[in-house]
């Protein structure tokens, strides 16, 4: 661990006291999930040292640390994407501070474009495997990464008992992860579909990774907020993202809350 992400944890445990195994990313207008929090602590990342700040509307840019029904955590509100140009170590700098921090656990949200009808938008999708369709390395077809360092069934069980504990329905299949930052074709879209994915995103998928390699149990959650280029003839927008993600807050917080309930427990 590099003496930087050491002095970031260690100024942080200075100011918060975290004891937690429990952290949140928030993904795009989901942010407001740390409003259930109990004696939240907010540190802006622009106050660590050394930390990068993001640039996308709907994320803002700061740690809560806090407690839910007890249990305590700590959610990032606002993350870096690839598409920022920022490089894969700036991407999946919370997840190694995270580690520092003590984490065991990780809850990766996102929103995400659906490319199935049956998953309409607001519906909410557990990540059971991904691809990373960044074409970064290679022009060859991408294939779905080995699930068994990055998904724990034990750990997706958790998630599938919250829903029915909650009655929120929650949807499951691949993440296509893609470069952005602009959205899909609709021929991109099909040749997805060709591979089997379910949802396409710009983020999450190299997270997942860091937290796998550092031996943290990471569950990805999608907000699926509209439907991916070409599966229906409406155009997309990151304002309908920005909707939808809104719409389906409270589903999205009770199935959140319920998981962390979940993993308390553990
Ligand atoms: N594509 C890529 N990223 C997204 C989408 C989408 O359709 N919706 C929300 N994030």
């Amino acid at each position: 661990m590099s003496i930087e992400l050491q002095n970031m944890a260690k100024d942080i445990l200075n100011r918060t006291k975290f004891q937690g195994k429990i952290a949140i990313v928030l993904g795009s207008g989901l942010g407001d999930f740390t409003e259930n929090f109990t004696d939240p602590t907010v540190i802006p990342y622009a106050s660590i040292k050394g930390y990068p700040q993001p640039t996308v509307e709907g994320h803002a840019g700061e740690f809560v640390f806090g407690k839910l029904d007890n249990i305590s955590l700590v959610a990032a509100r606002g993350r870096f994407h690839f598409y920022e140009g920022h490089s894969i170590d700036t991407v999946t700098l919370p997840i190694r501070l995270f580690k520092a921090l003590g984490i065991k656990y990780i809850i990766i949200t996102n929103a995400a474009g659906s490319m199935k009808k049956e998953f309409p938008p607001g519906k909410l999708m557990l990540i059971t495997r991904h691809l990373d369709c960044t074409f970064r390395n290679s022009s060859k077809d991408p294939s779905w990464v080995d699930q068994a360092p990055y998904y724990f069934e034990n750990i997706l069980n958790m998630v599938r008992k919250a829903s029915e504990l909650t009655h929120v329905p929650i949807a499951e299949g691949g993440y296509c992860w893609t470069q952005g930052p602009v959205y899909e074709t609709p021929g991109e879209i099909q040749y997805f579909l060709s591979l089997n994915g379910t949802a396409v995103g710009m983020s999450t998928a190299p997270e997942i990774e860091t937290a796998g390699d550092l031996g943290i149990k990471a569950i990805g959650i999608s907000c699926l907020t509209n439907y991916a280029a070409g599966i229906t003839d409406q155009p997309l927008t990151h304002q309908e993202v920005m909707e939808t993600a809104d719409l389906a807050k409270n589903d999205f917080s009770a199935l959140i809350k319920e998981t962390i309930n979940q993993l308390g427990s553990i």
